[in-house]
Parts: C-alpha cells; structure tokens; sequence
C-alpha cells in the first residue's frame, strides 16, 4: 500500500532511490545546499527514524544526525536500548536550509509544501524498507507522514496506526532538547523522550 498520503517516487532499491533523489530540483532547496543528504542504515532494519532536514554538519558531511542533534539522540536511543546501527536513520526533508548570518548557517524551518515535495523520496525509502514502525521526530516528520491533521502535542508518545501503512510512535525532535533552557524542564522532557524511543524498542506489531 502507499507509504504516504503524497505522491511517492519508484524505485526497487535504496541505492537505486539515493542515486535519483541526487539531482532533486524537486523544490528549491538544491540551490543553496552542499548536498543530498539520503537516509542510512540497515535495509532489514525494522524501525526507521524520521528527522527534519539536515543541519550545517549533515549537509557538509552528507549523513544524518552527525552533528549535536544527532550525537544527543543517540545517548537517547542507547539509553533506550535501540541501537542505532539496526535502524533506519532519515529526514522529511533531504537539503539544508538556512539563512546565512555572518559566517553561520542558522537552521530554517522547512514549510509545507518542501515537504509535501520531499515526501516523494521519504514515501518511496518506507515502501522499500517496509518497516515494523516508524518514528516521527517532531511535528515536520509528523507532517510528512500523516498529513496537516496529526497534531504533536496531543499525540506525543502514543503509537498511530494510519490505515495500510506502517505504524507511527509520535515523539519530539532531539533538538528541542537542546533549545531548553531551564535546566529541570530539559532534564524532564529528556526522560520523556528516552522513554518513547523505549516503547519503540519495545513495540511488537
Ligand atoms: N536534525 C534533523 O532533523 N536531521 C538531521 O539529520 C540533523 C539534525
């Protein structure tokens, strides 16, 4: 069955995907990135992980959760008892974007439609690894596997099972994490995480 509510690309392969999803004019996003950044890891993985976009450190690397967002999440999912080398790690959206300030590149949040358009690839690696579940890491994830109607806040933790796709765990992106300042609500929301990367870990379809 469709993996997504949008239109997805075909491919028999992730290699296959990763080598078109290279020169993706799909959106605009291309212009100003350094790369694709595809997701990685087992093609028998029973999870996929599904992230924003890449930040400064996975566009000029070309992986995945390389930088601080990614090192946090994975003492979250070790401390969760996932090890990160048997899942699927992957973004909604699969070019950088930023704005430049000075030398930096701060993050800027993908809208809808770079989304709706990168969805094509993000639909097409589901079809491919059919995993056991998926994890939605923040509301863009959320959004590129469930549509505008699936709100965060109310369905954080909780498992979704959309009709004739994986199911879905809904939790928080690891940089949220990262962005609180007081120090017991951070160490709060950080024990929630690791606890719904834990019924990840978990979970029996
Ligand atoms: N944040 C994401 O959502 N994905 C990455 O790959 C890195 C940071």
């Amino acid at each position: 069955g469709p993996a997504l509510a949008f239109e997805v690309a075909d491919a028999d392969s992730i290699a296959e995907l990763r080598h078109q999803a290279e020169g993706c004019t799909r959106c605009d996003l291309f212009r100003n990135a350094t790369q694709v950044v595809f997701g990685e890891g087992l093609v028998k993985s029973e999870i996929v992980l599904v992230g924003e976009q890449p930040g400064d450190q996975e566009d000029l690397t070309g992986r995945p959760f390389v930088g601080p967002a990614g090192r946090l999440l994975d003492r979250c999912l070790e401390e969760a008892g996932l090890d990160r080398q048997r899942c699927y790690v992957t973004n909604a959206v699969k070019h950088f974007k930023f704005t430049p300030r000075g030398k930096r590149r701060l993050h800027a949040k993908p809208n809808a439609g770079e989304i709706r358009r990168c969805a094509w690839w993000l639909g097409a690696e589901l079809n491919i690894l059919q995993p056991k579940l998926v994890v939605a890491l923040g509301a863009s994830a959320l959004y590129a596997l469930l549509g505008p109607n699936a709100k965060l806040t109310p369905e954080r933790g909780h498992i979704l099972h959309p009709t004739n796709r994986p199911p879905v765990l809904v939790t928080i992106h690891p940089s949220y994490l990262l962005r609180i300042r007081d120090e017991q609500e951070q160490h709060r929301q950080r024990r929630e995480f690791v606890s719904d990367l834990h019924k990840a870990a978990a979970f029996r379809p």
